[in-house]
């Protein structure tokens, strides 16, 4: 009988400290240019691997996980492509609040691809594994990276950017379900798809401000801005008026995550921060408010190496370029 391996991990979530949807690609996504930034708020996983013939995926989760889920593509696909075969059980806690632009379900995939190789004590090269989480969704490569990182493409294509640190964080999770694709599609309507070349321009200058901004130590939280605030919160102005709060408690920035409906303030103090938590949570009882930090890139891969330290042999795990 093969022995099973056990592991418990945290998938992390990230936000989108700039996102600037540039034009729809010929192959229907669209082109992005956004700065990721993974944050203290997680999803565990707690995992058990049995190396045997036939590849099975077993998920329990602490939620009805709404749509395809992304645990179970991530361990088919990696199966597949990895040439491992084995049976995957997964319990799932999620923790970070679904359609809410947060990645949590995309986070959970990059866990089990990071996660497997381990568990498996198998070499998988760091491209391989790039490649497979890029055809699971657009953000999952982001998670195989984690810290700070600048996005392109669909969002795939991804350049480290110096660690930020921002202690003083709250995520203000109104309990809408935005659907990427539908709030992608929204943008797609004549309104937002300011397309003449001088809009264009104007969209890519204020981006590279906030590029230029994080690569140096420039001030970069004016710089900050999010394509989907105009359509989303014309569809939810609760949203809307979450920001404004947020704004007027002094987050600087305030701003929503990816295509929403989470938002986040960075505070300038626990002070400061603790009491826009106190009034959000009176001023809009139904929303989650968390207090989280900004995670480095060196404090996710320490994260990652110390969850799977007991799997994790020199040569095979962490993943490496070929
Ligand atoms: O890549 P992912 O599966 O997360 O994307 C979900 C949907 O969001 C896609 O099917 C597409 O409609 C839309 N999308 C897009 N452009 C991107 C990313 C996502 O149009 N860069």
């Amino acid at each position: 009988m093969a022995e099973t391996r056990k592991a418990s991990v945290r998938a992390l979530a990230k936000l989108n400290l700039g996102l600037a949807v540039l034009y729809k690609r010929p192959d229907g996504f669209h082109e992005l240019r956004t700065v990721f930034q993974t944050v203290s708020l997680a999803d565990r996983l707690d995992l058990e691997f049995t190396p045997s013939r036939k590849p099975a995926v077993e998920i329990e989760a602490n939620i009805a996980i709404p749509g395809e889920n992304l645990i179970a593509k991530a361990a088919r696909m990696f199966f597949e492509q990895a040439g491992i075969r084995g049976a995957l059980r997964v319990k799932l806690t999620k923790k970070v609040p679904m359609g809410g632009g947060l990645g949590g379900g995309s986070s959970d995939a990059a866990a089990i691809l990071l996660a497997l190789p381990a568990l498996a004590r198998k070499r998988v090269a760091e491209d391989l594994l790039f490649a497979i989480a890029g055809r699971i969704g657009s953000d999952v490569p982001f998670f195989l990276m984690g810290g700070t990182a600048l996005g392109a493409g669909r969002g795939e294509e991804l350049y480290p950017l110096p660690d930020l640190r921002a202690p003083n964080v709250l995520i203000v999770a109104p309990g809408v379900h935005v659907a990427t694709a539908e709030a992608f599609r929204t943008l797609a309507r004549p309104e937002f798809t300011e397309l003449t070349p001088d809009a264009l321009a104007h969209k890519m200058g204020r981006f590279r401000s906030l590029g230029r901004s994080l690569s140096g130590s420039g001030e970069w939280t004016s710089f900050c801005a999010n394509d989907f605030e105009e359509a989303v919160f014309e569809r939810y102005p609760l949203i809307q008026s979450v920001q404004r709060t947020l704004h007027k408690l002094g987050a600087r920035p305030a701003r929503m995550s990816g295509s929403g409906s989470a938002l986040f303030g960075v505070f300038s103090s626990p002070g400061t921060r603790d009491k826009a938590s106190a009034s959000l949570s009176d001023s809009f009882p139904g929303v989650q408010v968390t207090h989280v930090r900004f995670v480095s890139r060196r404090q996710y891969r320490a994260q990652w190496l110390g969850a799977l330290a007991a799997h994790a042999a020199p040569g095979v795990w962490p993943p490496q370029a070929r």
